[in-house]
């Protein structure tokens, strides 16, 4: 297949965000203690690394088939089941692409509750946030990717990614949804 100038482009962007995207998740499993948190970051993780996977092979001129290599990303376990457990996600989906700055959405919310610690590393709420940050800015990426794409299949399999990267976000907000709630 042949890329277009536009596309290459876009591809090359995403190969350094899912680059960066394997570094973070290999680094944050590793400085979180919550066991949840780690398989969260450990399976989002995988995932980034399928991406880079992928998006190697289109630059070389190759579509792979994502919808194979895919694994499923699961929300937190909630113990004895919880209000968490009857959110509708395409509603919280939407939170976390709505307005950042009013305290409602998912980013927002992180933000206001976000605190420096003066130790020098980040806490378990900073490196959530900075994980949402991440997966928003990337997703956003993928989409502007999406439309630029001349190709048909080349579409469906930045859409596939972005999609993941939308579930990685919504675990993520699950947790510390699920977490505030229990304390
Ligand atoms: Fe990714
Ligand atoms: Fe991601």
């Amino acid at each position: 297949m042949q890329l277009t100038q536009k596309e290459r482009m876009y591809l090359t962007d995403a190969k350094h965000h899912e680059e960066l995207c394997i570094a973070k998740y290999n680094h944050y499993t590793e400085a979180v203690s919550d066991p949840e948190l780690k398989q969260i970051f450990q399976r989002a993780g995988q995932q980034e690394t399928n991406h880079l996977h992928t998006v190697e092979q289109i630059l070389q001129g190759r579509i792979p088939d994502t919808t194979s290599q895919s694994t499923q990303m699961q929300a937190p376990h909630v113990p004895g089941g919880g209000p968490t457990r009857t959110v509708q996600s395409s509603s919280m989906t939407g939170r976390l692409s709505g307005a950042v700055g009013t305290g409602q959405s998912a980013l927002g919310m992180v933000a206001s509750h976000t605190q420096y610690t003066g130790q020098g590393g980040l806490s378990e709420e900073q490196i959530c946030n900075d994980l949402l940050t991440t997966e928003k800015a990337v997703s956003d990426m993928y989409d502007s990717a999406v439309f630029e794409s001349s190709n048909q299949q080349l579409r469906q399999t930045l859409n596939h990614i972005q999609k993941e990267e939308q579930d990685h976000a919504f675990a993520i907000f699950q947790f510390r949804r699920t977490k505030s709630l229990l304390r």
